[in-house]
Formats: structure tokens, sequence, C-alpha cells
């Protein structure tokens, strides 16, 4: 079978599964959080060596303060528990996103965890927060501008040389998975995407589990991927 080395999740549907049973949204982000948990063991186990994850986009700081602030609190919490597991199972977590207007609290859980996992080698967590895709493109355009000040040769710049200035050099996307039923992107990793396979599913991100994975898999699986070449036998 052919496993995807990259897989990327839009985690959506959280507030939708808790409003369905009569509970508060953050319910759902809780509720979520476990889901994430299982997946990203589960994921590495299966052979995927980076499993990125949409937690919080740049744009969920128009939600209410009280949804954003207990979001906030289950990162920290998750950072400073949680993710111990997945430590145990060698499992490096990084962080993606702009820094500049997170609390001071949950950048020290981000660099708290990213510390305590840099020498893990079986597989790479990417957590997405305070994240967006142009902005990223933004970022990484202007570090390039400094090196091309700094004296940087771009002649030979090719796109694949781009993703070192992405926030961290990770393979490009496989596999792109969107739980909850929206058939969007969302600016979620829009460089790293260009040629992934999209799998989208109407079930909720509480609800996703291992086979609901594995079916996702089985599916990249079939895809025929062509790289805007053709197929052998139309070659
Ligand atoms: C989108 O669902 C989900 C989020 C904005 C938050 C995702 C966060 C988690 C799954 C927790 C992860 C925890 C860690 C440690 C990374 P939504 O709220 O937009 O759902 P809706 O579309 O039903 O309203």
């Amino acid at each position: 079978m052919n496993i995807p080395k990259h897989v990327a999740i839009i985690m959506d549907g959280n507030g939708r599964w808790a409003t369905k049973r009569g509970l508060n949204r953050s319910m759902g982000h809780l509720e979520g959080s476990k889901t994430l948990e299982k997946i990203a063991v589960h994921a590495i186990d299966m052979g995927v060596k980076v499993l990125s994850v949409y937690a919080f986009s740049t744009d969920n700081f128009k939600r209410s303060e009280e949804e954003v602030n207990y979001l906030m609190n289950l990162f920290i919490k998750m950072f400073k528990t949680k993710l111990e597991k997945l430590n145990k199972k060698g499992i490096k977590v990084i962080i993606s996103g702009r820094k500049n207007n997170l609390r001071a609290d949950v950048i020290e859980a981000i660099n708290n965890i990213e510390e305590k996992t840099k020498d893990n080698k079986n597989g790479i967590l990417n957590i997405c927060l305070n994240y967006g895709g142009q902005e990223e493109i933004i970022d990484g355009a202007i570090k390039l501008a400094q090196d091309i000040n700094n004296g940087l040769d771009i002649t030979n710049f090719k796109r694949a040389d781009f993703y070192k200035y992405m926030y961290h050099e990770l393979p490009p996307i496989d596999l792109l998975i969107r739980t909850g039923g929206e058939l969007r992107v969302s600016n979620f990793m829009l460089y790293e995407m260009s040629y992934a396979e999209f799998y989208f599913t109407n079930t909720f991100f509480p609800d996703f589990d291992k086979s609901e994975f594995n079916k996702a898999l089985f599916i990249y699986d079939d895809r025929n991927r062509r790289f805007g070449g053709l197929d052998a036998e139309n070659i």
C-alpha cells in the first residue's frame, strides 16, 4: 500500500458536534483534542511521517473571547500533559504559526513541548496554531527578501527551494483530509498542498476515528497522481 508521507487535517466540526448534543461548543474542542491524540499516534503507526493539523487559524481570533480563551487553555493543557504520550511514542511536536499576538503562557508551552520532543525520530506532529497559509507565504517571502538583500543568488531559485522559507521545512502534503462537511481549504498550508489529494468527509472531527483515517488512506492509495504529467500508458 502506498502510504502518504505527509497528511494534513482540517479538524472541522467540533462546535457542531457539541451543539448537536446540547453541549457548549468548547466541549467539542475538548473531545476533538482527544481525537487528535489518538489519530496522531495511529497515523505514525501506519507509516505516515508528518501529520499537520489546523488547530487555530489567524482568523479564529474573531470568535468569542470565551471560546478563544478556552482553546488557548486547552492547548497549554495538551502541551503540558497529554502530549507526553506522543513523546513516549517518539513523535516530534512542532508548532507552525505567528507567535507575535499569542499569550505569553501559550508561547512558553509551545517552546516547552518543542524542546522536549526535538530529538524524537519516529514522526512529526505539526500543529498549526495562529496559522494562515497566505501569512506563511508572506512571512517566507520576507525572509527570502532579507536573504536576497544579504547577497543570496536567486538565478536558479526553484519552487522546491521555497520550502525552507516556510515555518518548518516539511515535505509537500500528499493527502489533505477535511472533516465536518465543508468543501474548502480555508487558508491552510497553501504552498505545501499544491499537488495534494483531497479527502472530504461529513464526519465531525470528534467522531473521526482510526477506521475513518484508514478509509482516507485506502482512497488515497487508489488515486492516480500525475503531478501534471501523463499516465504511463499515455506516454
Ligand atoms: C474547528 O471546528 C476546530 C477548531 C477551530 C479547533 C480545533 C482544535 C482542536 C481539535 C483541539 C486540538 C488540540 C490541540 C492540542 C492542538 P469548529 O469549531 O469550526 O466547528 P464548527 O464548524 O462545527 O463550528
